[in-house]
């Protein structure tokens, strides 16, 4: 699988032409009536001088399949950082030209800082260089019209949007907001048509009170497609040593981050952090066995007592400047004695993902949070065909990543 690297835009098959213009005609005639606006349905209010930034994530719709490379260049990030959020194989962070399927259901997260401009809570840490042929507004759909043009001119001091020039620094507003209790994410999520308070609520498990508290005073009347909303999403706070680098670590609820100078990988599932060696740990990362115990981080060992069971596991703390890592080894008593567990499976690639040799990328990963279902036409290709049909596959969603951006330009 993926032998052939597809990157860039795959006109080669005639195929990939022909699904270009079907989709260069058919998003046309669908953006054409409607004007994109790109506000916070309730802007954050800040004061520069008080508000630090905070952490924050953006709702990326991605609306076919794309090349993770070219969305975290988009905002500022390296491929890594988009990893750990979106439950994606970190083994695949050194791979150049991986290619994602297009959202399903919830958009994926991009990590990113909340800061404070002109009064209003917007991400500052997004920044643009503008190319040859650009305009403001072909700009501002690259972020899926998450921001407005004139926002991005006003913030980047430009008082006339049609004078740019290559080579010209712009920040990228996108409205975010911080959450004040600490342990919770806010996301910046992108209202489609047709969604309501109940429905987004469904989607992130939060509550609709939540929901509302979060951007009052709004009702599902106020929901226009393509502004911002925000969801606090689910997260695992850490509870690690004081003086431990990654103290206030916060993961998203089905997420993982890497930590500990990549040597330790933090799984938040069902509100509970575990953390456990990272697959692809080196032999460069620091000693991982608890002290007087023979478990390694993230290992449990129950031992059978009068009452019940003793179950001690091996819990990561945090880690130092001098680059050492704290665990606990802890033990608590179970009265069910549950049969030994076996030992943590460090994270297994899908089982479907077969990593192709050094410099080709692999096939599209299924991405386990949040699998895409089958959608007809931009779906991962039906099983049992051959390896030519599956990289003209690959040749025709990277032709309609590509023609989408085109298609925006020309719109817009
Ligand atoms: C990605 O960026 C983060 C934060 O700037 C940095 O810590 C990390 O080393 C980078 N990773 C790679 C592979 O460049
Ligand atoms: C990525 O490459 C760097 C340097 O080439 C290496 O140190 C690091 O371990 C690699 N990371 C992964 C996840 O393979
Ligand atoms: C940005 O907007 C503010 C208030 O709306 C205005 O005072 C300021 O002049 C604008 N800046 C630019 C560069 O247009
Ligand atoms: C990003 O753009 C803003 C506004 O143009 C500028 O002040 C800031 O220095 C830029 N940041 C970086 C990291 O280039
Ligand atoms: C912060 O929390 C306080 C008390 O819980 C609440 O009254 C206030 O509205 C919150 N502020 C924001 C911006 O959420
Ligand atoms: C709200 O959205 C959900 C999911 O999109 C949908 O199933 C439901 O019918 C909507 N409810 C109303 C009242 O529109
Ligand atoms: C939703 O949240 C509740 C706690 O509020 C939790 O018990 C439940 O497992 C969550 N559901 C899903 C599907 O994650
Ligand atoms: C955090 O850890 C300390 C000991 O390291 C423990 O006493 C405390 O109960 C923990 N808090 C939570 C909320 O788990
Ligand atoms: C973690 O948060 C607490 C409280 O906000 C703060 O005092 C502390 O400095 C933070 N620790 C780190 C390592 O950032
Ligand atoms: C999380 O909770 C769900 C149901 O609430 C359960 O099906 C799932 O196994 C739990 N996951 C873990 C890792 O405990
Ligand atoms: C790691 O630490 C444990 C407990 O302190 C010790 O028993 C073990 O020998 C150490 N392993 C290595 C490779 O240093
Ligand atoms: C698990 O506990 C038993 C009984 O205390 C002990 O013999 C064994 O060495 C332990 N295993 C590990 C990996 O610590």
């Amino acid at each position: 699988m993926g032998s052939s690297s597809q990157k860039g835009c795959g006109f080669g098959s005639p195929w990939a032409l022909l699904y270009c213009w079907a989709v260069l005609l058919v998003t046309v005639m669908l953006r054409m009536p409607t004007y994109v606006e790109g506000e916070a349905v309730a802007p954050q209010q800040c004061n520069a001088k008080t508000s630090r930034p905070c952490p924050t994530m953006v709702g990326y719709e991605a609306p076919v399949t794309f090349d993770l490379s070219v969305i975290a260049n988009l905002f500022s990030l390296n491929t890594s950082q988009l990893l750990g959020p979106n439950d994606i194989d970190p083994s695949l962070g050194n791979h150049s030209g991986l290619l994602l399927p297009a959202s399903s259901g919830r958009p994926y997260l991009i990590p990113e800082l909340c800061g404070c401009l002109g009064g209003q809570r917007v991400v500052t840490s997004v920044n643009y260089t503008i190319v040859e042929g650009d305009t403001l507004s072909a700009i501002a759909a690259r972020y899926l019209n998450l921001v407005t043009y004139q926002k991005i001119a006003n913030v980047s001091g430009i008082s006339n949007p049609d004078l740019i020039y290559p080579g010209q620094e712009l920040l990228i507003p996108i409205p975010c907001s911080c959450l004040n209790q600490s342990g919770s994410l806010s996301l910046s999520y992108q209202i489609n048509t047709g969604d309501n308070f109940t429905g987004i609520a469904q989607l992130y498990n939060v509550s609709v009170t939540q929901l509302e508290d979060l951007n009052a005073p709004a009702k599902d009347s106020d929901l226009q497609a393509e502004d911002v909303l925000f969801v606090p999403l689910r997260v695992c706070t850490a509870n690690f040593s004081n003086n431990a680098l990654d103290q206030n670590m916060t993961v998203v609820e089905g997420a993982y981050e890497l930590t500990a100078g990549g040597c330790v990988q933090c799984n938040c599932h069902n509100g509970t952090l575990h953390c456990i060696p990272a697959s692809f740990a080196g032999t460069k990362c620091p000693n991982m066995t608890c002290q007087n115990s023979g478990l390694l981080l993230g290992e449990r060992n129950s031992t059978k007592g009068s009452g019940g069971c003793a179950v001690q596991s091996c819990v990561y703390k945090g880690f130092t400047s001098t680059s050492r890592i704290l665990s606990s080894l802890e033990t608590e008593e179970d009265s069910s004695c549950p049969a030994a567990p076996p030992p943590e499976a460090y994270y297994k690639p899908p089982a479907d993902l077969s990593l192709s040799p050094v410099g080709s990328p692999p096939e599209t990963p299924s991405i386990t949070s949040n699998p895409p279902p089958d959608t007809g036409s931009t779906s991962s290709p039906p099983p049992g065909s051959g390896t030519a049909s599956l990289s003209s596959i690959q040749a025709m969603l990277s032709a309609l990543w590509w023609c989408y951006l085109l298609v925006i330009l020309l719109v817009r």
